[in-house]
């Protein structure tokens, strides 16, 4: 969910504002995903590296958070929507987490649409963490290193119990990965769009889904 601070800055505004449009523009992109049938969509909230923004723009992006747990569960709920939410969560606060273990509870049984927002996340730090467990594992022998394979691994991953992304969508015209769903993207379709951010629209994703349906996924095989 990319540019929220350059939509601000282009108007004028402080950063803050961005992501309260930001925030609104979520709210559209959930709306139009079930409405277009998609199963999961996986938004970008705030990287592990994101802690190294200035305390008064990470305290507004956890206020924002808050408020949209807070807000928005109701309404993710009637419509069938089931949240998750990945990442490192014990740097979270205690009462955010509290929010994110309530709207998860609340949700589970939601089958429309999977919505997974990764907080304090990090692709990398991901991978690490899956390989600690497997090497755990093979500590306590219950694990022979022989049988870890690429299946054993996805399942020590935040997603272990979701399909990997067959599009993974950029905005904001920056054309970087940014330590986004490393492991899982391996065969993702990327689609870059310019669109700051808080500007997306169902419109939006409709675009990206066409682009995508344009390609030829070969998966490594010859075309
Ligand atoms: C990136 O834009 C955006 C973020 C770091 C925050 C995304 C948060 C929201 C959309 C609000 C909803 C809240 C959550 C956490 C669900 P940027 O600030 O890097 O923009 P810039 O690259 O233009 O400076």
């Amino acid at each position: 969910m990319d540019g929220n601070g350059r939509w601000a800055r282009a108007r004028g505004l402080p950063r803050t504002v961005g992501h309260r449009e930001g925030a609104e523009a979520l709210r559209r992109v959930v709306r139009a995903s079930a409405e277009f049938g998609i199963d999961y969509l996986t938004v970008f909230g705030f990287s592990s590296e994101n802690w190294k923004r200035p305390p008064e723009e990470v305290t507004d992006l956890m206020g924002l958070l808050r408020l949209y747990l807070r807000k928005e569960i109701a309404e993710i709920d009637e419509n069938g929507v089931r949240l998750r939410v990945i990442g490192d969560r014990d740097r979270l606060s205690a009462d955010i987490i509290q929010l994110i273990e309530d709207a998860e509870e609340r949700t589970a049984g939601n089958t429309r649409l999977n919505l997974t927002v990764a907080l304090s996340y990090g692709g990398r730090a991901e991978i690490v963490w899956a390989a600690q467990q497997l090497a755990k594992a093979v500590r306590a022998g219950s694990l022979d290193p022989e049988d870890i394979d690429e299946a054993s691994f996805h399942r020590h991953l935040f997603t272990a119990d979701m399909p990997d992304p067959d599009l993974v969508i950029r905005t904001s015209g920056e054309k970087r990965i940014s330590n986004f769903l490393l492991w899982q993207s391996a065969y993702a379709e990327y689609v870059f769009m310019d669109k700051l951010w808080p500007d997306f629209a169902g419109e939006d994703l409709k675009t990206a889904i066409a682009e995508f349906g344009g390609r030829k996924r070969r998966y490594g095989a010859a075309g």
